[in-house]
């Protein structure tokens, strides 16, 4: 038993189990902190004391109670957001309800964020095993390949809103403020179930011409390996990283889950094409679009398509068409997928020969030839 004591005491390290996490309990409920009474819980999950009658049953409920995420009042209010040094505004931008969808991922990229889904959705079972859900990952690859859409996403399929920091705007500002404001958006994320994403992360890497920022930097690095490292909050952290090659491999390591996005195969980008197309656009013709289109990523795609949209609208024009004309004017593919576009717009839509040629920047001849081989 806990003998009265007329002193206040900080640390409280009895024998007993129990006793220990009902004092460490108070102690973080007087103090108002969630994230303390959650560690404490999870502490009790990971490890239930003996005399409890059913330890399965036990986990399931202390899981339960702690599962709940409060109302988004806290984000909403604005109030409570990390602000940057002198008032100028929050540091986070705020999506209550992220959208991530027209989403397109070759199929491996997109299972490891589904199985992140999976494990937030089954975290009950996890828990029975006194396992918690992955808490992080780093998505590397080229820009505009869909590191941010795919943040969105999970955070939308998980139900949380999405906090995006930018690191690259944060360190560019005074390195001494910049480490201060990292630990107060960690910090909120850690309060606050949400998927907080560290944008541009490589910007931790880039090296600073002072050797005082140096020093700085690595502080600021090594609050965020620790924090990686000991992360009890419900919140998914993920950092996305055009240059995974700049960062240090043993930051790399901290994550629980890598997941390199790759340039959009010919099937993805079928499937974007198709997905975003605003008018009908023939199939095969889809896919010879597709073809000539190696080497781009989905948000080339996406603008090119965009772009075909409000053209068509301002100039009353097939849709296909206007598409068409963009990409042979855009790209200087070569190939059978090229002719079959050609002849496509000069049978379908009428553009003459020299038309075509002057899109293309190749001679009058050359689409001739080219046409005459798709007929034959
Ligand atoms: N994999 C994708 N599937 C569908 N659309 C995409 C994809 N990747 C990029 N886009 C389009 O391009 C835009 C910018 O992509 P973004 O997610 O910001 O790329 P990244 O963060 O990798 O630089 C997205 O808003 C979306 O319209
Ligand atoms: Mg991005």
């Amino acid at each position: 038993m806990v003998s009265m004591r007329s002193t206040p005491f900080d640390s409280f390290h009895p024998g007993d189990p129990v006793e220990a996490a009902l004092v460490n309990l108070a102690r973080a409920g007087v103090k108002g902190s969630p994230s303390n009474v959650r560690k404490v819980a999870n502490q009790l999950i990971r490890r239930v004391p003996e005399g409890i009658s059913d330890a399965e049953a036990f986990r399931i409920a202390l899981h339960d109670a702690i599962s709940v995420v409060p109302g988004n009042e806290l984000l909403m209010s604005g109030e409570s957001l990390p602000m940057e040094a002198g008032g100028a505004g929050p540091l986070v931008d705020v999506d209550l309800s992220p959208d991530g969808s027209g989403l397109v991922l070759p199929p491996k990229v997109q299972a490891e964020l589904d199985e992140i889904v999976l494990e937030r959705k089954r975290d009950s079972l996890l828990a029975l095993r006194g396992m918690t859900p992955s808490h992080s990952a780093l998505l590397s690859g080229p820009p505009g390949v869909g590191k941010t859409l795919a943040s969105r996403w999970v955070a939308e399929q998980v139900d949380l809103p999405l906090v995006s920091l930018d690191l690259a705007a944060v360190l560019s500002s005074y390195l001494g403020t910049s480490g201060r404001n990292i630990r107060d958006v960690l910090d909120f994320a850690k309060s606050t179930p949400c998927v907080l994403l560290l944008d541009e992360f490589d910007a931790l890497a880039k090296a600073r011409d002072d050797d005082s920022d140096v020093g700085e930097l690595k502080r600021i690095v090594n609050v965020l390996l620790v924090e990686l490292d000991r992360w009890e909050s419900r919140s998914f952290l993920i950092a996305a990283t055009n240059h995974a090659q700049l960062l240090d491999p043993a930051i790399g390591r901290r994550f629980d889950r890598i997941i390199n996005f790759p340039l959009p195969g010919l099937r993805e980008r079928e499937l974007l094409i198709a997905d975003k197309a605003t008018g009908a656009v023939d199939t095969a013709i889809i896919l010879a679009i597709a073809e000539i289109t190696e080497g781009s990523s989905p948000s080339d795609l996406t603008r090119l398509i965009e772009r075909a949209g409000r053209r068509s609208i301002l100039y009353e024009a097939p849709f296909e068409r206007v598409l068409l004309t963009e990409l042979i004017s855009a790209s200087p593919a070569s190939g059978k997928k090229r002719d079959v576009i050609w002849e496509r717009l000069h049978r379908e839509f009428g553009l003459s020969l020299r038309a075509i040629a002057d899109l293309a920047g190749v001679s009058h001849p050359t689409v001739s030839q080219a046409i005459r081989r798709i007929e034959k």
